[in-house]
């Protein structure tokens, strides 16, 4: 079967986040959903699932768990059991109900830095002292892990968050940099949540590792979050799950729901099943088209906006975007914004003082999409 990521999809008046919130002569580049259609399976599933006329609470059927079992094995080589599988409403909500559920206020937990905004927030949600974990390029670009620095950060912490894929850098964590994330941990005993879902989207070869797959003891204190929501473009229907081998720990992150993490969409659990049972051929498809925008992407910014830094995303289809050197005067999302009618995030969202010459691009777009905004980038700058 071919799928065509070309095809043009007309989603304003939709309700999408990414196409309501500016006029309509921006072109929005920014909110981490793509503008493809969903894989043809997930279309069926849902809509034969909505021919049933009630639309009551819903729990995971079996069926569900022992796809998920499944997937995790074929893909990850990850041996869990159904009853290991927690179902959430989103994996935001997952990292929150694991911080209230595992720490106290005034714990420390560390967290990569620029990182998502909900986990550059959460901790000051359940007064824990965020201790940042700052990550660089390097010379080449890879993001490697200062182990040292990881080290220090952790002494005293009762957590880490984990985001592997990394979102904005695009970084995926090898093996060996995993074994020492857990070492560190584990010598400082410390809770791992490990935010993984961007874990599909892993270009050029790599391989995903989730991190509580190394060892079971490495499993013992991890929380794994995952969902289909960005492989397969469903995160509108707001389901996700935790993975959570140890016994007494799934426990507590269960008693942790509060009345606010309450059952999961009955659509989003269909449309999960759906994803995972007969999206393969659509979620490789989709990647090998992803991975040539990011090339586009790399290539274009190196050719005619060369004042921009980016280092090729190994994963996810976001760009970190250093536009530091353009000296802009101005933060560079509302220079985007004004000039280039182009709306990226901005990099103040990924960390509160660091990153504000930074902006994160969503290539999760048609080709045609990409380009035209890169073209109304460069424009910007020439007019300058
Ligand atoms: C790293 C990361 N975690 C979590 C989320 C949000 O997950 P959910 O919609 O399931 O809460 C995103 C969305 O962009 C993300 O990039």
């Amino acid at each position: 079967m071919t799928f065509d990521f070309d095809a043009t999809i007309d989603r304003r008046g939709t309700g999408s986040n990414k196409w309501t919130r500016y006029p309509a002569d921006i072109l929005p580049m920014w909110v981490a959903d793509t503008d493809f259609a969903v894989a043809p399976a997930i279309v069926d599933a849902v809509r034969r699932r909505a021919e049933h006329p009630v639309f009551g609470y819903a729990v995971a059927q079996d069926s569900l768990r022992a796809q998920i079992v499944t997937e995790l094995r074929a893909r990850f080589d990850w041996v869990i059991s159904p009853a290991d599988i927690v179902l959430l409403p989103g994996v935001e909500p997952g990292f929150n109900m694991a911080m209230k559920a595992f720490l106290r206020p005034g714990d420390s937990i560390a967290v990569q830095t620029p990182i998502y905004r909900p986990i550059l927030r959460a901790p000051g949600h359940w007064g824990l002292t965020r201790r940042d974990i700052r990550l660089d390029p390097g010379a080449s670009g890879d993001w490697a892990l200062d182990l040292a620095q990881f080290e220090t950060q952790m002494a005293g912490a009762g957590a880490f968050l984990l985001c592997n894929p990394h979102n904005p850098s695009g970084k995926v964590y090898s093996r060996t940099e995993l074994l020492g994330i857990a070492d560190i941990c584990a010598r400082h005993d410390a809770l791992i949540i490990s935010d993984e879902i961007h874990g599909d989207l892993v270009f050029d070869g790599r391989v995903h590792t989730p991190i509580a797959s190394l060892s079971p003891d490495i499993a013992r204190r991890t929380i794994t979050l995952m969902a289909a929501s960005k492989t397969y473009n469903i995160a509108g229907l707001k389901t996700a799950f935790a993975i959570i081998t140890d016994p007494d720990i799934r426990v507590r992150f269960e008693a942790h729901r509060l009345g606010m993490v309450d059952s999961v969409n009955l659509f989003g659990l269909v449309a999960t099943e759906a994803a995972l049972a007969g999206g393969a051929e659509w979620r490789d498809a989709q990647l090998a088209y992803l991975q040539a925008n990011r090339d586009v992407l790399v290539e274009t910014i190196r050719a005619t906006m060369p004042g921009i830094t980016l280092h090729a995303p190994q994963a996810t289809f976001l760009a970190w975007l250093d536009c530091s050197a353009l000296e802009l005067g101005e933060e560079p999302h509302a220079f985007f914004l004004r000039h280039a009618k182009v709306a990226l995030s901005a990099g103040n969202e990924f960390h509160e003082t660091e990153t504000k010459d930074f902006v994160r691009l969503n290539f999760g777009c048609t080709r045609a999409t990409l380009l035209e905004g890169l073209d109304r980038m460069r424009q910007s700058l020439q007019r300058r």
